[in-house]
């Protein structure tokens, strides 16, 4: 009888989203092994694979796993290697990149598909990154908003960055052009509907104004965000985690002040959305 080795252990993190996988090294892992952990990606929105401990090299070489890399234009990138963001908590920042719930990217036509964030430098408590899902907020409406809500589209803007606290300081080019979404977005492989609107970045819909649309976004953003929607991933030397920017949404946790946090993340590029 053969004993099976270095196979994925997969252990889910909360009811709506999120699996912690264990039980292969990454640097080293087959293609099936790979193919594996990419339908959990699909299957929970996020998932974590402590002790890891990837080189900027081996980040890559994931990253490439899925897909073209889609360099942010917005942050630092890593020393020498200008594929990897540097997403830095100094000791005097009491504010964080990614500190309100938001999903990477979606101000682009084709958003990353994925970010994958590799833990350099933890703090000694807290930094914790909290995930939602946008599949679950989905299934939770009435099929009458479900309906309704198919039927719309929304803008995205990257103008946010442009009141940035948290040491980002974008070139003057970086900025885009708003771009627009469906509202319920079909997710690119599974056809998962999830609903595609986040606080950072969306704005209004499509032929509504920003005052006409600011009570129903509100809405949305609290049911997505409902606890029980929510993962909560705390951090672990050398842990890497990889979300689903259509499935989930993140919120990283500014409750470290007086401390160092380092993490290096590399966003992998996507597709424009359908709606479903
Ligand atoms: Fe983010």
């Amino acid at each position: 009888m053969s004993i099976v080795k270095n196979k994925w252990s997969i252990k889910k993190l909360a009811g709506h989203c999120g699996a912690r996988l264990e039980g292969v090294s990454l640097a080293n892992a087959s293609t099936s092994q790979l193919e594996e952990m990419r339908s959990a990606l699909f299957e929970y929105g996020v998932i974590v694979m402590p002790e890891q401990h990837l080189n900027p090299e081996q980040h890559i070489a994931l990253a490439e796993f899925f897909g073209e890399i889609d360099v942010n234009r917005f942050f630092t990138p890593v020393p020498c290697h200008s594929a990897i963001a540097e997403v830095r908590t100094s000791p005097g920042q009491t504010e964080v990149i990614g500190g309100t719930w938001h999903t990477d990217h979606s101000y682009d036509p084709a958003p990353a598909m994925c970010s994958i964030l590799n833990a350099k430098k933890l703090p000694p408590f807290g930094g914790d990154t909290h995930f939602a899902s946008m599949a679950a907020a989905y299934r939770s409406l009435s099929p009458g908003l479900q309906n309704m809500l198919r039927s719309l589209c929304a803008w995205h803007s990257d103008s946010s960055f442009s009141n940035s606290n948290v040491g980002i300081k974008p070139k003057k080019n970086a900025f885009r052009d708003p771009t627009i979404h469906p509202v319920v977005i079909k997710h690119p492989s599974t056809g998962v509907p999830c609903v595609y609107v986040n606080g950072d970045f969306t704005t209004n819909f499509e032929n509504w104004s920003l005052e006409e649309s600011a009570p129903l976004l509100s809405y949305l953003y609290a049911v997505i965000t409902k606890p029980v929607f929510t993962a909560r991933v705390v951090w672990e030397p050398g842990m890497v985690a990889i979300w689903d920017n259509r499935l989930v949404q993140h919120y990283a946790t500014a409750d470290y002040s007086g401390y160092t946090r380092l993490m290096h993340r590399i966003t992998v590029a996507g597709v424009p959305l359908e709606s479903f």
